[in-house]
């Protein structure tokens, strides 16, 4: 039997596990929302947990002791990008040195990425001829490397719109959810980096070069990252114009309405874009990354839960709401 193979069957991987179990328990959330609000379970918690920013505030009555977990979004939400940054900004700075200069990777990383069950210790390495290691399946590390390039600066835009672009309300998360995001980050990248392919704490390169490897789809990932981000940020200065004067100034923090580009289709654009920035990752990874796949299946549950969520408050608020427009998916849901 290819030795691949029996790794693929002896081991159950640490972190495509945790994001097959993200995705499962955001997708039962999801549907417990959609139950008739008879059958919805009341739990106020329950409720606490999966609301943040203007859903937190229509959502069910809150208990005063509650309020002692809030913190606030507008100071509190740049954060993840802040830890984004740094984080994957230093996987980053190692795989380049790897890729680049042939530094080994540290030992303290080796040895997360072998704890967290990253793909190149899971049988690769019983692979004895370089030929093998593709044809077992490794990932050419410029995909891996290129996701994680796309990750970082997604994260750097994500921090300045937080800084220079979004006006914040008084809105709250709950500190759970705000530890939750810091972890995420840190996981993600990890995710990315488990990809590489890896000759003990050196990164593998199939073929000759790095350049050898590109394909079309890493242009094709490429152009559908800078096409969602793009209309991300459009979604965001929109939102932030609602509150906004002509002449730029914040005049108040009311949640309004928001029209012109996605807006259009769905009441959370940016929610749908954010989904649209994974799935260009999921293409530069060449479409055949199973575990890039359980992070896209998570994402898209966790952001679909957030958009039928706001898409009920716009809704109940506003009479007048364009019937037409869906939560999160343009026509369907
Ligand atoms: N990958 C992930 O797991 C993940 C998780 C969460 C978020 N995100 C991404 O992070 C970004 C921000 O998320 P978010 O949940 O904060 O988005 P959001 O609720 O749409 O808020 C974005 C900004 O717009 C303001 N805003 C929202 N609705 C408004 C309205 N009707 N009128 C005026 N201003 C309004 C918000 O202020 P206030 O909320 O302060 O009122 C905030 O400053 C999104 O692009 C999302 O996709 C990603």
């Amino acid at each position: 039997m290819d030795p691949w193979e029996g790794a693929e069957l002896s081991a159950l991987k640490p972190l495509p596990t945790l994001w097959l179990v993200l995705a499962a328990a955001f997708l039962l959330t999801l549907l417990l929302q959609l139950l008739p609000s008879g059958l919805l379970p009341s739990c106020a918690l329950f409720q606490d947990l999966i609301r943040y920013g203007k859903t937190k505030s229509s959502g069910p009555p809150r208990p005063a002791a509650y309020r002692a977990f809030d913190v606030p979004k507008s100071r509190y939400f740049s954060h993840f990008y802040i830890i984004s940054v740094l984080w994957n900004g230093l996987l980053l700075w190692c795989l380049t040195q790897s890729l680049f200069l042939g530094a080994p990777f540290p030992n303290w990383l080796h040895s997360l990425l072998r704890i967290l069950g990253a793909a190149q210790f899971q049988g690769l390495l019983m692979s004895t001829q370089p030929g093998e290691l593709s044809a077992a399946g490794g990932e050419p590390a410029l995909s891996a490397f290129l996701v994680l390039v796309f990750l970082w600066l997604h994260s750097f835009r994500r921090l300045l719109e937080c800084l220079y672009v979004s006006v914040f309300s008084k809105a709250m998360i709950h500190v759970v959810q705000y530890c939750f995001g810091m972890v995420y980050y840190i996981l993600v990248g990890l995710t990315v980096l488990s990809q590489v392919p890896m000759d003990d704490r050196n990164v593998y390169i199939i073929g000759k070069s790095l350049l050898m490897q590109a394909r079309w789809f890493h242009i094709l990932g490429m152009l559908m990252f800078i096409w969602s981000s793009a209309h991300q940020y459009k979604c965001h200065v929109i939102l932030s114009n609602l509150r906004k004067n002509k002449a730029g100034v914040v005049i108040h923090c009311n949640h309004r309405i928001p029209f012109g580009d996605w807006f259009e289709y769905v009441s959370c654009p940016n929610y749908l874009a954010e989904l649209m920035i994974y799935i260009s990752m999921a293409a530069t990874f060449g479409f055949h990354n199973s575990t890039w796949w359980l992070v896209v299946t998570y994402v898209f549950f966790n952001q679909a839960l957030s958009a039928f969520l706001s898409h009920k408050f716009y809704k109940s608020k506003f009479v007048s709401y364009p019937r037409h427009r869906k939560a999160f998916l343009p026509f369907l849901f």
